[in-house]
């Protein structure tokens, strides 16, 4: 077959693959939604070993470790995708806005959300000013299981060929950032480990058991590496999920989110140059979440040229349930954190009100 297809015309027969729906999909026997069948739980084990169960910081190692060909992790891959995926909500935008379904209506909702990001409006309360030198030590803890493989979600792309293809080409330039184009320093996994250096947090390896047990971690903040790893085992029959999830990934913290973290940390002395790096290298303009938008347009595009419409529509259902899967693993973490810092860093902010109004009093 060696020269019959050029390089787009083999993207868009991928493109075209990987938008078909699973073989379970195509049984008749299941009355649910085609999308709602591709991504039910792996329940039966259909004469094959039954699954471990496994609590997170389990599940993030024995996928860590995973060896490629290894067919019970990726059962247990496809276990944790399918679990986050059946947990998204309605797919629609905030607002009464449908989901964009088109290059440029893609645009302007990105466009929209990173300047809602930027300017989130409302009254500005500065919770973050209360945060303790032993609070950030432990956000940065809570983060570190993500950051230390920050970028893991794209591993797969480096099975899917040709590398130089419109819709590969800006995913590797990602990846290759998260990893630091080569440079141990700018490994953005590094970056997080010389940050908590600083604070006496000493890590082992990402793949060492005993990293799970780090004092302080929580088991939530295993759920959203998970996931990423979960989908890099399983990048070539989740390209679209993957595309929607590497968008969502790449834009959330840009603006301020990212502004409050380095500010809290600059005043307290710690390293800020985690969300540094990330408010810069992400940017929706010539950064990551351009390229993320760029990697989806591409593969679109090729589905188009395909010329059936039905594989377009699901294409882009899919990317927006990948997309959400984000909020669904980013959620346990984020509760935790409410639940762990919140009325402390509330009871701080309302003294320091007091103390205002009532120094305001004596004048
Ligand atoms: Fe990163
Ligand atoms: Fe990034």
């Amino acid at each position: 077959m060696f020269g019959v297809f050029d390089d787009r015309e083999l993207a868009v027969l991928r493109a075209w693959i990987a938008a078909l729906p699973s073989a379970e999909v195509r049984r008749p026997s299941s009355g649910a939604a085609p999308q709602e069948r591709a991504h039910q739980p792996d329940r039966v084990s259909q004469g094959r070993p039954a699954l471990p169960v496994l609590d997170l910081p389990e599940l993030y190692l024995r996928l860590l470790r995973a060896r490629p060909d290894d067919p019970e992790a990726d059962r247990l891959a496809s276990s944790a995708l399918d679990r986050a995926l059946h947990a998204v909500p309605r797919l629609r935008a905030s607002g009464a806005q449908a989901l964009p379904t088109s290059e440029a209506a893609l645009r302007r909702w990105v466009d929209a959300g990173l300047w809602r990001q930027v300017h989130p409006g409302g009254p500005a309360i500065d919770l973050e000013s209360g945060l303790s030198r032993e609070d950030a030590t432990w956000l940065l803890l809570q983060l570190m299981p993500a950051a230390l493989i920050d970028g893991a979600w794209l591993e797969g792309v480096v099975r899917l060929s040709p590398s130089a293809s419109p819709v590969v080409a800006p995913l590797f330039r990602i990846y290759r950032d998260e990893l630091g184009a080569g440079v141990p320093l700018q490994h953005h996994g590094n970056v997080m480990r010389r940050a908590l250096a600083r604070e006496g947090v000493a890590l082992p390896p990402c793949d060492a058991p005993a990293l799970t047990r780090t004092a302080g971690l929580t088991r939530e903040a295993f759920s959203l590496p998970v996931l990423w790893l979960a989908i890099a085992r399983l990048t070539p029959s989740h390209l679209p999920e993957l595309l929607g999830l590497n968008l969502a990934v790449e834009m959330a913290g840009i603006g301020d989110v990212y502004g409050r973290a380095i500010r809290a940390l600059r005043r307290l002395g710690m390293d800020p140059l985690f969300f540094e790096l990330h408010e810069t290298i992400d940017n929706g303009s010539s950064g990551h979440t351009r390229w993320s938008v760029e990697a989806i347009v591409s593969y679109m595009s090729a589905l188009e040229a395909a010329g059936d419409a039905r594989f377009v529509e699901e294409a882009w259902a899919r990317l927006w349930r990948g997309h959400a899967a984000y909020a669904v693993a980013s959620g346990p973490l984020v509760r935790r954190a409410a639940l762990e810092l919140g009325p402390r860093l509330s009871m701080r902010w309302l003294s320091r009100g007091a103390r205002a109004l009532a120094r305001l009093g004596r004048r």
